[in-house]
């Protein structure tokens, strides 16, 4: 395994090896992904057994544009109007698979719909390009564990199996994106992520629903209900610190703490706050803290998705 700093002959190679069936960790804007040919079976089993991952998940396919998105999946009257919003960027949308596309079945769990995002990040941009095909991947983090937002979590979770990480530094938006489904007239979100809400229903002029985690089988794993974990238990809406507890705290005003703490966003900005959540996360745990007292988070915007994650990690194991 190596860890190349993102130069244009790292993205050159790193191209090269997902074309010879190797993985490649990358980033994107959202989180750091865990990246295949999406094309080749086997190359995309490597990605489940690295993550540990249940086979039966599907994958999100990472394509350059629009246009080689369309020739993947079919894009209806709201997905379209979605799509041209906001691709490039941290939306993936659920779409009918087109009947020729070259995916394999592997990557869609053998559904007859296909995940699909065109990622902003110049460096995924790139290395999609340089593979010249369609990349599958999901976060770069072991089953279970929060999302890499850095290529020292992505070594530390799955560097014994992928052949090449290019590091870009910290990923800009730290959430992994927004996944709706636009299979039908009525598209709904099946995971809360980067990109919020309301930004989407400004372009659709209408409500958006969220898909419910409990309505039967699980449309998306990122609704099952504990999916995102660190090891200490979580304590949310903490107005004080308990003895024992470490501080993830929020805003100007924080309470008094003895033990480790990190503050999201001190200026109380969601956007830094997702941004740094998964790091804070993983380096509150390592300190082996009782519990991981949580400072609350206002509920719009980004602050929605943030909530998600954290209630999800707070669920006992
Ligand atoms: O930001 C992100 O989305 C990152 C970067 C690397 O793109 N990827 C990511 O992938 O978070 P992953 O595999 O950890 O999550 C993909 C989500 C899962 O909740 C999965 O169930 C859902 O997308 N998904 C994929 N294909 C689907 C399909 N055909 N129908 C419904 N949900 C699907
Ligand atoms: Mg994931």
């Amino acid at each position: 395994m190596r860890v190349l700093k993102a130069t244009q002959q790292a993205i050159a190679a790193a191209g090269a090896a997902l074309r010879s069936g190797a993985l490649v960790a990358f980033p994107t804007e959202t989180v750091y992904g865990l990246g295949a040919d999406a094309t080749s079976g086997r190359a995309v089993a490597a990605i489940y057994s690295a993550k540990g991952r249940p086979r039966f998940n599907p994958l999100i396919v990472h394509v350059r544009d629009l246009d080689a998105a369309q020739r993947l999946g079919r894009l209806t009257g709201s997905g379209r109007q979605l799509a041209a919003a906001f691709w490039p960027g941290a939306l993936t949308l659920v779409l009918a698979k087109e009947p020729r596309c070259p995916v394999a079945e592997l990557a869609t769990a053998g559904l007859s719909t296909i995940a699909l995002r065109v990622p902003a990040h110049p460096i995924a941009q790139a290395l999609i390009r340089a593979a010249d095909r369609p990349v599958a991947a999901p976060s770069a983090n072991r089953s279970g564990h929060v999302s890499a937002t850095t290529a020292a979590h992505v070594e530390a979770d799955v560097g014994a199996s992928v052949a090449i990480i290019l590091d870009g530094g910290p990923t800009p938006i730290g959430l992994e994106s927004t996944v709706v489904d636009a299979t039908s007239a009525e598209p709904v979100i099946l995971r809360l992520g980067g990109l919020a809400r309301d930004d989407m229903e400004r372009v659709l002029g209408r409500p958006l629903a969220l898909a419910r985690g409990a309505t039967g089988k699980p449309a998306s794993p990122g609704m099952l209900a504990r999916h995102y974990a660190p090891a200490a238990r979580l304590r949310l809406d903490a107005g004080e610190v308990h003895a024992g507890e470490a501080l993830l705290a929020f805003g100007p005003t924080v309470p008094k703490h003895a033990a480790a703490a990190i503050n999201l966003s001190p200026s109380g900005d969601l956007a830094e706050a997702a941004a740094n959540l998964f790091s804070a996360l993983r380096e509150l745990d390592a300190a082996g803290p009782e519990a991981i007292a949580v400072m609350p988070i206002p509920h719009v915007g980004l602050g929605e998705a943030i909530n998600d994650r954290l209630k999800r990690a707070a669920r006992p194991q």
